[in-house]
Formats: C-alpha cells, sequence, structure tokens
C-alpha cells in the first residue's frame, strides 16, 4: 500500500476508533460471561484475590487459589463454598520461585485443567526508603510482583494460544505508572509489570492472537491491610480505595475485555499531566497532591491474615 492510501486509512479509522469511544460511553460493550472458566488467582489467601475469587464464584467460574500462605487459601476456600457452594482447588505456591510456579502449574493441569482466567495478584512491598531496604526484600519485591508473571504466563499462555481464548489479568498499582517516594523498589516492580503485560498484549496482537485478552489494573491505596499507614492529602481527589469496589471493577474489565484500569478516576488525567507538563510544574502539582508523604506513616501489615 502506498504512503497517501495507508494515511488515509489510518485518518479514517482515528475517526472510527473516536466515534466509537464517544458510543462505547453511552452504550458499553457487553459483559462476556465467565462461567465455566477455570480462574487462577496468585495471592488469594487475603485481601483483592480473595474477594475477586468469591466474585469470580458467585458468576460460575471454577477457581483455582495460589498463596505462599496455606491458612489464608483454605479461607477463601471455605468462604466459596459457604457463599457459592463452589469448590475451588488450593495449592500453597511461592510465586517467586521460578521452579515451585512450573511444578505447581503442571500439577494444576493435571487436576483441572487449562487455565482460562490468569489473575496475577499477589504482591508485597517493602515500605522504606531505597538506602534503607535490605537488599533480599528489594529481590523479593521483584521477584513476586513481576518475574512471577513472567513465570505463570509461561505456564499457562501455551494453552491459551492454542485455544485462541483467555484471559491474563495483572495487579499492578499506580506506582506502576509514576514514581512514588519511599516506593521506589515497589515502583520498579509494578512498572515492570505494568511493562510486561502491555508488551504481550501487543506480542498476542501482532502474532494474530485475537482471543487472548489483557487486562491492566493500577489501583491507588486500597484499605486492604497491605499500605496500612500510608495517607491520602486530598481524600476528596485521591480517597483510599475500598476493597469491594476495586474487585467490583475489575471483575467488570475483565467482562467487558477493558485492557487499562485506573482506579480513581482522576489517574487518567494524572498520567496524561505527567507526560505533557513541564517537569518543575509536574513535581510542584506532585508536593500538591501529598506524593512526598503518601508513606511518611507507612506501618504495613500489622495483622496477621486470617
Ligand atoms: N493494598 C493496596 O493499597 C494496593 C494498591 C495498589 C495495588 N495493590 C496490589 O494489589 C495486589 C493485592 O494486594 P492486597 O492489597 O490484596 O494485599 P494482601 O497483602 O492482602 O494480598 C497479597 C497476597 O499475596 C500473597 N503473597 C505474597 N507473597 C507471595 C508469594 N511469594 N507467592 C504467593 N503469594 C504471595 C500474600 O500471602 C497475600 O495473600 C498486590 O499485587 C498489590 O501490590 C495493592
Amino acid at each position: 500500500m502506498n504512503f497517501l492510501l495507508e494515511t488515509l486509512q489510518v485518518l479514517v479509522m482515528t475517526l472510527y476508533y473516536n466515534l466509537e469511544n464517544v458510543v462505547r460511553m453511552v452504550i458499553p460493550v457487553r459483559r462476556k460471561s465467565v462461567a465455566g472458566e477455570i480462574v487462577l488467582i496468585t495471592g488469594a489467601g487475603s485481601g483483592i484475590g480473595r474477594l475477586l475469587a468469591l466474585d469470580f464464584a458467585r458468576l460460575g467460574a471454577r477457581l483455582v487459589l495460589w498463596d505462599i500462605n496455606q491458612e489464608g487459601t483454605k479461607e477463601t476456600a471455605r468462604l466459596l463454598l459457604e457463599q457459592h457452594s463452589n469448590r475451588a482447588n488450593t495449592y500453597v505456591c511461592d510465586c517467586s520461585d521460578r521452579a515451585e510456579v512450573y511444578r505447581v502449574a503442571d500439577q494444576v493441569k493435571r487436576e483441572v485443567g487449562d487455565v482460562t482466567i490468569l489473575i496475577n495478584n499477589a504482591g508485597i512491598v517493602t515500605g522504606k526508603k531505597f538506602l534503607e531496604s535490605p537488599d533480599a526484600l528489594i529481590e523479593k519485591t521483584v521477584q513476586v510482583n513481576s518475574m512471577a508473571h513472567f513465570w505463570t504466563y509461561k505456564a499457562f499462555l501455551p494453552a491459551m494460544i492454542a485455544g485462541n481464548h483467555g484471559h491474563l489479568v495483572s495487579i499492578a498499582s499506580s506506582a506502576g505508572l509514576i514514581g512514588v517516594n519511599a516506593l521506589a523498589d515497589y515502583c520498579a516492580s509494578k512498572f515492570a509489570a505494568v511493562g510486561f503485560a502491555e508488551s504481550m498484549a501487543l506480542e498476542l496482537l501482532a502474532t494474530g492472537v485475537d482471543g487472548v485478552k489483557t487486562t491492566i489494573v493500577c489501583p491507588f491505596f486500597i484499605n486492604t491491610g497491605m499500605f496500612d499507614g500510608a495517607n491520602t492529602k486530598w481524600p476528596i481527589m485521591m480517597p483510599i480505595l475500598q476493597p469491594d469496589y476495586v474487585c467490583r471493577k475489575i471483575v467488570d474489565a475483565i467482562q467487558r475485555d477493558q485492557v487499562y484500569l485506573y482506579m480513581p478516576r482522576i489517574l487518567y488525567t494524572v498520567i496524561a499531566m505527567k507526560n505533557i507538563l513541564p517537569t518543575k510544574l509536574g513535581v510542584l502539582l506532585g508536593q500538591y497532591m501529598g506524593a512526598f508523604d503518601f508513606m511518611s506513616e507507612f506501618k504495613g501489615r500489622t495483622k496477621k491474615i486470617e
């Protein structure tokens, strides 16, 4: 195709996609059914992972629960049975350990079948200034929050590609889109998670695999305990999110094949502004939003996960 024709085609499609976007604001895409899908959730022993498991059980999915914390996954499985008569398969799996991910993934394939919705949700946070962060915790943060995603994709993506059917979900963070004072290793790990999921979505499209979808979730702080003590300066603009709300939005985004989900909504504007404003003004606005002090009172999870 020559330059003029191809440029004209892009201009027409630009108009079409913008119009489609406006129409979608009024008439959203229909939710797909997830009944009968095999949904694997890492970090399913507490917080968002547990709530997602409960929601997918309500929608009739078959659940595979992974966590390093056996008591937590057992409790999630108990709730699924009690509230939805849903019998989940639970596995202890340290997602930071590549060999263990492959071993437990093989066990899942034998005992349950091919995973069709993979939710990489397990996460940890150091919560200290970088030079005060122990090396072992920095390494662990990268292994759990990003490298684990490589190994779960290697384990479960081939079957999704073969069937041209599946969904890859990355529970990343707003800290994967914008740097945060005193969260350097966490931000680096979440930027990596976002970059990996985004690149893999393109790799799938480029190879003609259009039936395997991707959803990348970037929430601000959520009231699950993981970030206890972290604060927000203007809750009216940047509220600490409620776990139920976050879970509902994630399931809705998956069912509508939405690629990016940022919460709260103001984050879409913040990220756009980060890329267009002069750097000094960006820093000033960051200070105004309290970005230098988000982590100053951070305690992290003080309560034991039941
Ligand atoms: N809580 C927040 O403020 C917040 C904000 C943005 C993003 N997130 C992200 O959301 C996800 C869920 O967080 P949450 O708030 O529910 O926290 P949470 O601490 O309640 O849940 C994390 C789960 O991951 C598990 N886990 C930790 N290391 C693991 C490992 N090596 N292998 C397997 N499982 C492991 C934990 O046992 C726990 O059950 C995380 O990826 C987190 O980074 C959280």
